[in-house]
């Protein structure tokens, strides 16, 4: 049976879409504080500003096209005879426009999710506060996203593929927040390669077999075109 591989993507890999990471300078977290913005506490405090926070973000990411390295992991998921899972922490779909499915660990802009029962539904553009739920009518509806304190999505099914892939890349994030920033640990007890493809070295890089430095609408094709003319498990330049 073909190798599985897994791949990690974070806000680097939509950088080149126009859309902002949190951590390079003047990025999202310069701009805005996580505990009023991204905590179940700040949302509570208040809830029109974390709706606009999150307005503006689903706004911007709606006009937003994928770049060359989405439309690469799109190909390779296609192409690669094994099972190829996207993990990504980025909440806009620029993977699914390019034609990828991926699991969401962080949430996605483009959902609703009520607070007081659960229900999801498609996100209006514009979310306000007092928004009733359409299944109980609870002014309870918030972003589908995961903020600071709550658990990622879908982590029993990512742990499932951590541990029996060959191969674990992590793209355009920069390590620093848990439990994404531990699958590569994870990924290599069990025995996969693994490979790190970022603008620059992050705080994790020590962690990773293999290192493709440069910008991901670059590295990530050039990458991918390497998987697919080599087969397995050997990567066009180290
Ligand atoms: P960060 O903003 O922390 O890191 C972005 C990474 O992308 C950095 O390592 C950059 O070097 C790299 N980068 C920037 N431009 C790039 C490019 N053109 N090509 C390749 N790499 C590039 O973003 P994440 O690691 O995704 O969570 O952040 C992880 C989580 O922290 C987010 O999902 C979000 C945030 O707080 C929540 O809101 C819960």
């Amino acid at each position: 049976m073909a190798e599985k591989i897994v791949i990690l993507t974070g806000a680097g890999l939509s950088a080149e879409s126009g859309l902002g990471t949190f951590r390079d300078a003047g990025g999202l977290w310069a701009q805005h504080r996580i505990e009023d913005v991204a905590t179940p506490e700040g949302f509570a405090r208040d809830p029109a500003l974390v709706h606009a926070f999150y307005n503006a973000r689903r706004q911007q990411a709606a006009t937003a096209t994928p770049n060359a390295a989405h439309i690469a992991l799109a190909r390779l998921q296609k192409n690669w005879p094994g099972e190829v899972i996207l993990v990504s922490q980025n909440v806009d779909g620029l993977h699914e426009s390019a034609g990828a499915t991926a699991l969401h660990m962080h949430g996605i802009l483009a959902g609703a999710l009520c607070a007081a029962c659960g229900h999801r539904w498609p996100a209006p553009s514009e979310m306000r506060p007092q928004t009733p739920c359409p299944d109980c009518h609870a002014p309870a509806a918030r972003p589908d996203v995961v903020w600071f304190g709550e658990m990622p999505y879908h982590m029993e099914e990512i742990d499932n593929h951590l541990r029996d892939c060959a191969m674990f890349a992590a793209i355009g994030t920069s390590g620093q927040v848990y439990p994404a920033a531990g699958f590569v640990v994870e990924a290599a007890q069990a025995g996969a390669e693994t490979v790190e493809l970022n603008l620059e070295r992050t705080e994790i890089s020590r962690a990773f077999d293999r290192h493709h430095i440069g910008p991901a609408t670059d590295v990530v094709p050039r990458w991918v075109d390497g998987l697919l003319t080599g087969g397995a498990r050997r990567l066009p330049f180290a």
